[in-house]
Parts: structure tokens; sequence; C-alpha cells
């Protein structure tokens, strides 16, 4: 029979995903052993899963090392990668959000320096509602920058609000709602038709 290869993102969320994966017929209980392994196979079932780092799902369906995956949408709205969306999972929900420092007061006339992991979404942003702006990418620890004088405001992922408050932050504006979506390899998608199909009616049931 042939494996469908699934890219799982590493951590809290892929292990929910594991858990909708299994109720949907593809179990591999091996998984939840654990351990350092990063490959795990039921041959029983067809699948094949792989754990990677959650922004590197997209690349391996897209390019073909794996035929399915779960990626947030903040990461196909920042990579446009080659992949087809085929469901929201109604899981991890967050907002993309521009934050700044509490009190802060924005100067109109002067471009606006943005610190974020996500240069396109903050770019498209900020074209669509004609601001100028700089942008500053960085990597990670984004809240820090405003803090620092590094930049005036942030744009970055929001889930329980804490990271903001703990570092004196607050929302100004949302961007867009963010979930995890279910995404296929392209060609992946035609030649194992028969298994996605299977999933996709098994996930359909759980959605939250
Ligand atoms: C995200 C985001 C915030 C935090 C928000 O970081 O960049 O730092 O989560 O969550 P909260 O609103 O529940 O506090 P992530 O954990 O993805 O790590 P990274 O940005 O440092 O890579």
């Amino acid at each position: 029979m042939e494996m469908l290869n699934v890219a799982l993102p590493k951590g809290r969320l892929g292990e929910k995903v594991y858990g909708m994966f299994a109720a949907a017929g593809f179990e591999c209980p091996e998984i939840l052993e654990s351990s350092r392994k990063l490959i795990f196979e039921n041959e029983a079932a067809g699948v094949r899963y792989f754990w990677v780092k959650p922004s590197d799902v997209a690349i391996y369906v897209a390019r073909g090392a794996a035929d399915i995956g779960v990626a947030g949408k903040d990461i196909l709205m920042e990579y446009r990668p080659e992949v087809y969306e085929l469901m929201d999972l109604g899981i991890g929900k967050c907002r993309m959000t521009v934050a700044a420092p509490e009190g802060f007061q924005e100067d109109a006339s002067r471009t606006l320096r943005v610190a974020t992991k996500f240069s396109r979404i903050a770019r498209d942003y900020y074209a669509g509602i004609g601001r100028d702006i700089d942008i500053i990418h960085l990597n990670g620890s984004i809240e820090i920058a405003p803090i620092l004088g590094l930049s005036d405001v942030i744009v970055d992922i929001v889930e329980t609000g804490t990271t903001l408050r703990e570092n004196h932050l607050e929302v100004r504006e949302i961007v867009m709602p963010i979930s995890a979506r279910l995404i296929a390899n392209k060609s992946g998608f035609k030649f194992k038709r028969e298994a996605m199909e299977k999933l996709m009616t098994g996930l359909e049931g759980q959605k939250a």
C-alpha cells in the first residue's frame, strides 16, 4: 500500500493534529511514546509522520517530501508556498496584530518603524491603508524591539495576550485572524487522492 507522508508541526499544536489524524483512521501510536525520534511509520494504516519545525512544514509539502501537512495561515500568507490549502482545521487560533507600547502616540507625518517576523504580511497590510513604513525584519522576541527603541510598533501573533501584557505592549490593530490549515502537495493530491479523501472526511467531522 502507498504511504501517506505527513509533516507535523513539532509542539503542542502538532500533538493535537496527530490526535485528529489518528481519529480519522491514520493511527501511529508509537508517536506518543516520547523520544527523540523524528519519523514514525504505521504500515498497516498507510501513514508515515515526521516532526518538523512549524515554519518548515510548508517547505516539505511544497517540495513533495511530505504529501500533506498542517501550517498556520500566517506562514501561508507570508511565504505563499506552492501548495493546496485544503481545509481550515479550526485549531491553533490566534490573531496577527499591530501592537505598540502602552500609550504610544503615532505621528502620522513620520515613517512608521515596524519590527516583525512577517515582513510580507506587514508590508501588504500597510500598503493597503496607505501608510509609509520601514520594516525591521527580526527572527523572534519581536516584543522587545519597541521597548528598546528599535521600532515604533510590531506586527506579530497574539494568542492569549500574555506576552504583550508582560512586556507592557497592547494591541492597536487586528491584521487578520489565523488558524491551522491542512495543506497538500499538488501532485500528491492527485496521486494519493483516496487517502487524502479519507483523511479529509475524517477531519471534517472533528472540526473545532
Ligand atoms: C508567538 C508570538 C508571541 C507569542 C504570543 O511566539 O510571537 O511572542 O507567541 O502568544 P501569547 O499571546 O499567548 O502570549 P512563538 O511562541 O510562536 O515564538 P517565537 O515568535 O519566539 O518564535
